[in-house]
């Protein structure tokens, strides 16, 4: 499916900022993702909302062909909703599930517990694999967690390193201009409230993302071949879309260093001036649309 039009690419230019937000993987763990709550609203929302009939995890389960007896490594595995997903293609397998957050891997944990794949639990940051030896993995796997590594071409090395010869690397992550129209009402919003300069920034991932994660690649693998997806998000009513706006942390303005300052009623006025144009649109149209441009480098 092809959701991209010239429309949207024109939005892109207008509303995408050149420069990124830049998340640390220290408030990664002590602030985001000390309980799986964010991830487990946008996998909800976007599950229920999604126009693709192809998921997202038929798309990765394509690109990881397993067969049934692999040893995966997910670097950042989160609250294990695609493991849990993948697990079943794994009966004779053995996962390794590694993020830096020990609440959400708790929650991975619990999601996969008493199924017959023997699964270990580990606590770290993804640019120290140290503990594991060379050659221990048939399958790595990254799914939108690289932005957050503070030593991205160490953890590409360590994963070059741990995979064993013939063995597949799986990086998931973004275009730059995924879900624009959800930051053009965004920074629409910022604009009418008249916000400071320093929340006018994209995605962190475009730390590493679609556009420039083949460079970023090329180094450490002999083969490295881009797969894309997309999906459109539609939503007749504003509400489970403000959810997902949140879970996004209001497109990372709340994970701001001095969002505190802000306070409560700056994120309560933009929350409502987000809501009147996204009603806007449904009332217009009969539906808010959200495209994501998503792809996995798939590297050997
Ligand atoms: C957006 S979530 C993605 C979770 C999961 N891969 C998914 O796609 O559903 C990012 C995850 O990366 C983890 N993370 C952040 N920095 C990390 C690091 N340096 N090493 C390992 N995990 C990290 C976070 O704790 C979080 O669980």
């Amino acid at each position: 499916m092809d959701f991209r039009t010239p429309d949207l690419d024109q939005l892109a230019e207008q509303v995408i900022p050149q420069t990124h937000f830049e998340l640390s993987a220290a408030d990664a763990r002590d602030k985001f993702f000390t309980t799986g709550w964010m991830l487990e609203e946008k996998q909800l929302v976007h599950n229920r909302y999604r126009t693709n009939p192809r998921s997202m995890l038929d798309h990765m389960l394509e690109n990881l062909a397993l067969s049934g007896a692999e040893e995966l490594l997910d670097l950042g595995c989160g609250n294990g909703f695609i493991l849990e997903h993948l697990r079943p293609h794994l009966a004779a397998g053995h996962i390794v599930g590694f993020d830096i957050a020990p609440g959400v891997l708790e929650a991975a944990r619990e999601r996969i517990e008493g199924t017959v794949t023997p699964c270990e639990w580990v606590e770290g940051s993804a640019d120290d694999l140290s503990r594991f030896a060379d050659d221990s993995f048939d399958r790595v796997m990254a799914n939108y967690m690289m932005h957050y590594v503070p030593d991205i071409d160490r953890c590409l090395a360590e994963t070059r390193r741990v995979l064993r010869p013939g063995g597949r690397f799986m990086l998931t992550t973004d275009r730059p201009d995924s879900m624009v129209e959800m930051y053009e009402v965004h920074f629409t919003a910022l604009k009418q409230m008249g916000a400071p300069e320093r929340l006018f920034k994209a995605t962190p991932k475009a730390r590493i993302s679609l556009e420039n994660g083949h460079e970023q690649l090329a180094p450490h693998f002999a083969g490295v071949e881009l797969r894309t997806w997309q999906d459109q998000l539609q939503f007749a009513s504003p509400e489970p879309f403000l959810r997902f706006y949140h879970a996004h942390n209001y497109c990372c303005a709340a994970s701001d260093a001095a969002a505190d300052e802000l306070g409560q009623t700056f994120f309560a006025e933009l929350r409502e001036r987000v809501r009147a144009q996204v009603q806007e649109v449904i009332d217009t149209r009969g539906y808010f649309a959200v495209t994501k441009f998503t792809g996995s480098f798939i590297c050997r």
